[in-house]
């Protein structure tokens, strides 16, 4: 399972999957659809949509006295309890917000406004939520600004290149899991036992939107002091960013009503609908783990459910880049380019990036399009991508992201349609 190429889920377990999730295979309109867009959006789980609508119905205030009011804090309550099991995290805060962005701006800002230092050092691979928060903390606080820069054969950061610029006079080091361009894993646990090496009490914050939703987050084994995700990345809805703090972060001075506790980040009331969206989400993947364990621990299950979506990802990944059935993969397809290929599959999320010999980006999404697939370009003009495409000296990259409800025969179709995208490009050239 752990091996570098991966394992597939078995048929059965596939097709089970699939009909867990809305318009895999067709669209809303019913036209048949590849959607290999999930770094952007994603699919929705049905029982998440099930969830957040069975409880947002209910008009109920949760903080009443009432039945029904005691049935949505438990809602609350228990939504609270699986970000804790998805993270793995104890003590400190769960803070429910509007976006995974919002999250990051109000976290980076509590750290900058609040502990001494003369730097802050990040990636230039972060998304402009954690990127931009710490650009303008830097300037309203005072401090510099130091960025790793990425590597182009990995699509990701060297550990070295980040921890060599912290030093003792380091507030902050904000950094991302895996990147939502090159689908890179960053290598956390190293990042962060030789980062605090150098600074022992150091600030860490991660923006895991990207990797949440592909593999197991365990802070107690990468401990750092706030993490964000995207429920609608990670099988949810849209409308909510989750985030847990360390203590120490939670405690910093934020914005809070005066009567709330120290440590409370919420503000105002939270939809009790999100929180059960979260549960869906973690009874999604556990029952995935029920597939293949016996432990009645739901941690675990979750646990055991997300590495057999790893491993089916790492799998399709393998496809996409070696082909399947006799159909060439991404590697060998004359007139495509594959960027950031790194080998060792283990160390990346299901993300490919290619380029056309003879077709831009846009070029290449529309006739995607025409075909019936959804992929995405990122574009060194785009503000979402421009940097981290640069930091690679390329002017784009179509972008590919399949999720687990995919399966092989998903990706034979992905890869035939390349290759017809291929011979059209060069007929009309
Ligand atoms: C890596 C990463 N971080 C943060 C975000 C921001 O998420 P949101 O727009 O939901 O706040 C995204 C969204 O694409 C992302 O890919």
């Amino acid at each position: 399972m752990g091996s570098n190429r991966g394992q597939l889920f078995s048929e059965s377990l596939m097709e089970q999957i699939k009909d867990r999730f809305h318009y895999v295979d067709r669209d809303v309109d019913g036209r048949t659809r590849l959607f290999f867009d999930n770094a952007g959006g994603s699919f929705r789980l049905k029982s998440s949509l099930e969830a957040f609508a069975r409880i947002d119905a209910l008009p109920d205030c949760p903080e009443r006295i009432h039945e029904r009011a005691i049935f949505l804090q438990d809602i609350q309550t228990r939504g609270e309890e699986d970000i804790r099991r998805i993270l793995n995290a104890r003590d400190g805060s769960v803070y429910l917000t509007l976006t995974a962005s919002a999250a990051m701006f109000e976290m980076v800002r509590a750290v900058m406004e609040h502990i001494p230092g003369t730097n802050a050092v990040t990636t230039i691979l972060e998304h402009p939520s954690s990127f931009d928060a710490m650009k303008l903390y830097c300037e309203r606080t005072g401090k510099a600004l130091r960025v790793a820069p990425s590597n182009a054969e990995t699509g990701g950061v060297d550990v070295d290149a980040i921890v060599s610029l912290i030093d003792d006079d380091t507030a902050l080091l904000s950094v991302m899991y895996a990147s939502n361009i090159s689908g890179a894993k960053l290598d956390i646990a190293a990042i962060v036992e030789r980062a605090r090496a150098k600074k022992p009490d150091l600030f860490i914050i991660v923006d895991a939107v990207q990797h949440a939703p592909h593999a197991v987050i365990d802070l107690q084994k990468t401990p750092v002091d706030g993490i964000n995700f995207a429920p609608y990345k990670f099988f949810g809805c849209r409308g909510a960013g989750v985030a847990w703090l360390s203590e120490r972060l939670a405690e910093l001075p934020h914005h809070r009503l005066d009567a709330k506790e120290k440590g409370v980040w919420e503000l105002g009331s939270p939809a009790s609908a999100q929180f059960a969206v979260v549960t869906a989400i973690v009874d999604y993947a556990a029952w995935i783990g029920a597939q293949f364990s016996d432990s009645e621990d739901r941690r675990e299950l979750f646990v055991q459910g997300m590495q057999r979506i790893e491993a089916h990802e790492r799998a399709l990944l393998s496809l996409l880049l070696d082909g399947v059935e006799g159909q060439r993969g991404l590697r060998t397809i004359d007139g495509v380019r594959v960027f950031w290929d790194h080998d060792d599959l283990t160390r990346r999320d299901l993300i490919a990036g290619i380029g056309f010999d003879d077709l831009d980006p846009t070029e290449a999404v529309r006739a995607y399009e025409q075909r019936g697939v959804i992929v995405y370009e990122r574009i060194a003009t785009s503000l979402y991508s421009g940097r981290m495409l640069k930091s690679f000296s390329l002017e784009g990259a179509v972008r590919i992201s399949p999720l687990h409800c995919h399966g092989p025969d998903d990706v034979l179709r992905f890869l035939a349609v390349t290759e017809e995208i291929v011979v059209a490009s060069r007929v009309a050239r």
